[in-house]
């Protein structure tokens, strides 16, 4: 991938489209079919290491932190460790405890937010073991760290992260599956999850085929007042990104919420001009989810589901294809970065240079 547009009229678009590929590349060379595992080459942490982890802490800034609310989820259902993520920028101001046991993952595209950096650095004068989850190569986050793994999204130069956020979340799906096997993950749940990761790519291109469909949602969703975006579990960190990523570029105001949350004080919000983003699973969740969407139409909002079936309390739904339930997370994402990008383009932003932001923040 170069910094050519090749044909697409901004880098968001581009990098959009790029993602088929950039998953590929992130799952080359790393699978092992023999063993149901991957290999992880710069990843410095042997197996007798990585069975004494007792926690993982993830931290990273913006999209990065959504990935890490990701991984999370997957170290702690893949590898059964328990497992949290935090804003970079918060951990570093609040003298955490640090803890020997615990595996820090710093997570960053450009290598450099400070924020990051810095709680790289406290942590490391503190004695943790910090890994890196990084895309740009040799940048002083990856030099800081004492190994991890390289996220290989390729040059992102719009603003608004998109294909790094989605090989971030495979790259942790990666690492989640690698502690697994050498922890308690059997092999036929490590074959399943391969055989799912396989399947990204070309799901991938399936969800984006569908984007004539997702312009004309975005045009009917672009004049709203505010949006709100639900999920629970699987679906809410894919539910706080979507959210980010519309306040970026479009610069409609967004929440984002678990859907378990709304009764508790957001549903007073909800009025027609005020539509809702659900990310509906087919998981063990859906019906708590349906449960949600029926108390958002009682209150005369507007529900765009983004669900594996159509969703009749939705008003509109996008179907994302089925892929197993642990990388849900990683697909559903996509249609709502085409909304995103569409209903900026229908309020006529500048889209690969948002007002008021910069690619990567190097300063306090
Ligand atoms: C993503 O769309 C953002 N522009 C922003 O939140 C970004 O993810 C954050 O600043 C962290 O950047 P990094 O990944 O380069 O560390």
């Amino acid at each position: 991938e170069s910094y050519d547009m090749g044909g697409h009229d901004t880098y968001m678009h581009k990098e959009i489209h790029e993602q088929v590929d950039a998953v590929d590349r992130v799952l080359r060379g790393r699978i092992d079919d023999r063993f149901s595992t991957v290999h992880l080459g710069g990843l410095n942490l042997d197996a007798r290491e990585a069975r004494g982890v007792r926690r993982v802490k993830i931290l990273g800034c913006g999209s990065a932190y959504h990935t890490g609310l990701i991984g999370a989820q997957l170290i702690e259902e893949l590898a059964r460790i328990p497992a949290d993520a935090e804003p970079a920028s918060e951990f570093r101001y609040r003298n955490p405890v640090v803890d020997p046991d615990t595996l820090y993952l710093a997570v960053s595209q450009s290598g450099e937010t400070y924020d990051t950096l810095a709680a790289v650095q406290e942590l490391k004068r503190k004695g943790a073991r910090v890994l890196g989850v990084v895309n740009v190569v040799g940048s002083a986050i990856a030099r800081e760290t004492d190994g991890g793994v390289y996220v290989h999204a390729g040059p992102e130069v719009c603003v608004v992260s998109t294909k790094c956020f989605t090989n971030t979340a495979v790259a942790f799906a990666l690492l989640a599956l690698h502690l697994g096997r050498i922890r308690d993950l059997s092999v036929a749940d490590g074959k399943r999850i391969i055989a799912g990761l396989r399947k990204l790519p070309e799901q991938i291109a399936e969800v984006l085929r569908g984007e004539e469909e997702i312009k004309k949602l975005a045009a009917e969703y672009a004049n709203a007042k505010s949006m709100m975006f639900v999920g629970r579990v699987r679906g809410y960190p894919v539910a706080r990104e979507a959210s980010l990523k519309l306040k970026e570029v479009s610069y409609v105001h967004a929440e984002a919420y678990p859907a378990s949350e709304l009764k508790h004080g957001p549903l007073a919000l909800i009025e027609p001009e005020v539509p809702t983003v659900a990310v509906l699973p087919d998981d063990d969740l859906l019906e708590k989810n349906r449960a949600t969407l029926e108390e958002i139409k009682a209150r005369s909002g507007r529900i765009l589901a983004v669900a594996h079936r159509e969703q009749e309390k939705a008003d509109h739904t996008i179907v994302v294809p089925r892929n197993e339930v642990e990388l849900d997370p990683i697909l559903m994402g996509i249609p709502l970065q085409l909304l995103a990008y569409h209903t900026a383009l229908a309020l006529g932003r500048d889209i690969d240079k948002p007002r008021n932001l910069a690619k990567s923040v190097t300063v306090e």
